[in-house]
């Protein structure tokens, strides 16, 4: 059983919860495979998701995973909100639990958001990205997609290529790939290796070709140029040429290795497109793991400890 009615990050969550989460969409993957994909658990519950950045994947995803469990969903559009006339985000939250949301589900550029939101609603919040802080639906389907192809997360050998300064992926699967055993190694530019990195029990490198030696999962990250002030980098170009990843540099991995990507892509930026299409890429099973991952945590964060 997970012990919060929350998903605020990954840190909160302990190996075991982790691993029932994971076991949990594997029934779901199988429910999606049927002729009929939907599954009756949370009829007459409300999933409410209030978006205060853009988001393809995520939103999406969640909007279909509640609908297969058969949940009424509201999507917040926040431009054609009352927040445009000044609403702040706290009325906005308690008018949405006043209309009776079962689950926020809450993406905003600022860190902590979603933990605000959990102290002063009642409803289920789930994080599905705050600010450079965490994402960790994003980890969970990572994690599961590692494990259809890996078997084992313990002992795993995952590079993890970009901007990790401001990425909220890089940080929620350092937490749950540390937690499960798997060993990590993140690869930045200097000026993107967030201070204290190393007290997490990974290793740093300045360098693709050292960092992703013997990796079985090359997971490469957009540069969050949202997030950054300008400096941090001589130019995109440089970028690619320093730390893009391209057939050549895969070869420094395993045979099998596999290539991760969270989506958005930035093709030519930080992945080469004969890599992104490329016959390694599981980076559109990772979108469509994403939907049974999902369903598990709406599933699970309803039979949660109150
Ligand atoms: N990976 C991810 O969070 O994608 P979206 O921004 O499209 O949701």
């Amino acid at each position: 059983m997970i012990k919060s009615k929350h998903l605020l990050g990954i840190k909160e969550l302990s190996p075991e919860e982790i691993n029932l989460i994971l076991d949990t969409a594997s029934g779901f993957k199988d429910v999606l495979g049927r002729d009929i994909k939907k599954v009756p658990p949370l009829r007459g519950k409300t999933m409410v998701s209030l978006f205060f950045e853009p988001s393809t994947r995520t939103r999406t995803s969640f909007t279909l995973a509640a609908k297969r469990l058969s949940a009424d969903v509201v999507n917040f559009s926040v431009p054609t909100s009352s927040v445009v006339k000044g609403e702040t985000l706290k009325d906005t939250a308690l008018t949405i639990q006043a209309l009776g949301a079962d689950y926020v589900v809450i993406r905003h550029s600022s860190a902590g958001v979603p933990h605000f939101l959990s102290s002063i609603l009642n409803s289920s919040i789930i994080n599905a990205g705050d600010g450079t802080n965490e994402h960790p639906t994003q980890a969970l389907l990572d994690l599961f997609t590692m494990r259809a192809h890996k078997k084992n997360i313990k002992g795993l050998n995952v590079a993890i290529i970009g901007d990790i300064a401001h990425s909220r992926v890089a940080k929620s699967n350092i937490y749950a790939l540390t937690k499960l055993g798997a060993n990590v190694s993140v690869i930045c530019p200097p000026t993107l290796e967030p201070v204290g990195i190393g007290k997490l029990g990974i290793k740093v490198f300045n360098s693709v070709e050292q960092g992703i030696k013997n990796a079985d999962v090359v997971m490469t990250l957009r540069l969050q140029l949202e997030r950054q002030n300008k400096g941090f980098l001589p130019s995109l170009e440089e970028y690619f040429k320093l730390y893009g990843l391209t057939t050549e540099r895969l070869k420094m991995a395993k045979d099998d290795a596999i290539v991760m990507h969270p989506g958005p892509m930035n093709r030519g930026v930080e992945i080469e497109s004969e890599v992104a299409d490329g016959p390694r890429s599981v980076i559109l099973e990772q979108v469509t793991n994403g939907l049974a991952v999902r369903m598990a945590v709406l599933y699970l964060l309803a039979g949660a400890k109150k």
